[in-house]
C-alpha cells in the first residue's frame, strides 16, 4: 500500500526526490514509480535481467500462455490526457502480455472533467474499479499527488508515471537504461561510457529522467549539447554535481560525435512555448544527424531517440547499424512488463518458469 500513508501531503511534497524514495516502496518492493532517482543500480539490473527473462519466455505460446495467466485478477487503468503512440501502446501491450484487462481515458472530453470534474477526483474514481494507475499529464506533480492521495484512500492502488509535464518520465528512462544495458552488454555495460545528449534539453522530460538514472553507474561521462536557450536545467546539474556525475555543456556536435558511445537525440518541444512561435525562431539546424555525421561516429556508437522525431535524424540514418531507436522503442515493451510485473511481485514465478523450461 505504500509508505505514503504516514507523511502528510505537504511535508512529503517539499522532500527532495532522494528523500521521497523510502515512501514510494511498500516493504522494500517498488509500489508507486514517479521518478527517475527512485530507482537504485540493483533495481536497474533487476528489472533488465527480469525484462530479457520475460521476452525469452514469450517467444514461445507455452510461454506466452504462462506470461498471460499471471495477472488475470488485476486490472490497469491507463489515464494519458496528453498525446501519446509508443508509451500508451507499449504499456497496453504490457498489460496484455501479463493477462491483465486493462481500462482507458485518453481525452479529458470524453470523461467527467468535461462536466467540471478535477482530474484528482478522476483519478480517486479509478482506483475504486482498478488495480493499478498509469498516467500521462501535461500537469507537472500530478502523478505525484495522485500516488499520495491514492495511498490514503480505503483502497490503495500504485501509480505510474508515464509522463508528467516538463518534468519527469522514469518509464522512459527505464526503457533507455535498459537499451543501453543490451548494447553495451559485451562492452563492460553502462560504467564508463560517454552519452551524449542532443537537442531540446530543457523541456525534454525523457532527458531529464535519463541523465538522473545514470548517475547510477560509475564514471559516466554526460555531454548536454544544445543551442543555449535550450539547455539543461540548473536543477538536474546540482543533482549530478551532487553524485559526483561528470558532465559538460556545448552549443557544438560535430567535434564531440567521434567521442560517443551513444547519442541520444530529442526534438524541439515546442508544445512548450510560452510565445507562440518561439521556438521557431530558434535555429536546430546544428543539432541533427544525416549522413555526414554518421561517418563521424565509431563503428560502435549507438544513436538513441524516445520519438516521435522530427527532421533531427534523418529516414536515412534508420538502415545504419547503430540506429537504436526502433529496437529501443520494443524494449520500451519488455522492460514495462518487467516493471508491472515487480509492482505485483510475480518475479519469483518467473524466474521459476524460466529455470524449469531451461533443465
Ligand atoms: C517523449 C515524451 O512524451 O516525453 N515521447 C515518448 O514518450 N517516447 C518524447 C517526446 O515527446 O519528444
Amino acid at each position: 500500500m505504500g509508505n505514503l500513508r504516514s507523511i502528510e501531503w505537504a511535508a512529503f511534497r517539499d522532500l527532495s526526490p532522494e528523500e521521497k524514495t523510502p515512501y514510494l516502496g511498500d516493504n522494500g518492493r517498488i509500489f508507486h514509480t514517479l521518478y527517475a532517482q527512485q530507482f537504485s543500480r540493483a533495481q536497474l539490473d533487476n528489472l533488465g535481467r527480469l525484462a530479457t527473462r520475460i521476452r525469452g519466455i514469450a517467444k514461445s505460446k507455452e510461454g506466452m500462455l504462462f506470461l498471460k495467466s499471471l495477472l488475470t485478477h488485476k486490472r490497469a487503468m491507463l489515464y494519458f490526457t496528453q498525446p501519446s503512440t509508443r508509451t500508451f501502446l507499449s504499456f497496453c501491450a504490457a498489460t496484455e502480455i501479463l493477462g491483465m484487462p486493462h481500462g482507458e481515458v485518453r481525452d479529458r472530453a470524453t470523461s467527467s472533467e468535461l462536466k467540471g470534474e478535477s482530474a484528482e477526483d478522476s483519478v480517486r474514481t479509478f482506483s475504486s474499479y482498478f488495480d493499478l494507475i498509469i498516467m500521462r499529464s501535461e500537469l507537472g506533480g500530478l502523478a505525484e499527488r495522485m500516488a499520495w492521495v491514492l495511498s490514503n484512500a480505503d483502497r490503495p492502488v500504485p501509480v505510474v508515471n508515464a509522463g508528467s509535464g516538463k518534468d519527469q518520465h522514469p518509464t522512459q528512462a527505464l526503457l533507455d537504461v535498459y537499451t543501453l544495458q543490451r548494447s553495451f552488454e559485451r562492452r563492460g555495460g553502462i560504467d564508463g561510457k560517454h552519452i551524449v545528449f542532443v537537442g531540446d534539453l530543457l523541456r525534454g522530460r525523457t532527458v531529464r529522467s535519463l541523465a538522473c538514472l545514470l548517475s547510477n553507474y560509475e564514471d559516466v561521462e554526460l555531454t548536454f549539447v544544445a543551442p543555449p536557450s535550450l539547455q539543461m536545467a540548473r536543477e538536474i546539474l546540482d543533482q549530478l554535481d551532487a553524485h559526483g556525475v561528470s558532465f559538460r555543456l556545448t552549443d557544438e556536435l560535430l567535434s564531440l560525435l567521434p567521442e560517443a558511445d551513444a547519442v541520444y537525440m530529442t526534438r524541439v518541444q515546442d508544445e512548450w512555448d510560452e510565445v507562440s512561435g518561439e521556438s521557431a525562431a530558434i535555429d536546430v539546424s546544428r543539432y541533427s544527424l544525416g549522413r555526414g555525421e554518421l561517418d563521424r561516429l565509431k563503428q560502435d556508437a549507438i544513436i538513441m531517440h524516445p520519438l516521435p522525431r522530427r527532421n533531427e535524424i534523418a529516414i536515412e540514418v534508420d538502415a545504419d547499424p547503430r540506429a537504436m531507436y526502433w529496437r529501443q522503442m520494443r524494449n520500451g515493451m519488455w522492460i514495462r512488463t518487467a516493471l508491472i510485473a515487480t509492482v505485483f511481485g510475480c518475479e519469483g514465478e518467473i524466474e521459476a518458469y524460466d529455470a524449469g523450461t531451461m533443465v
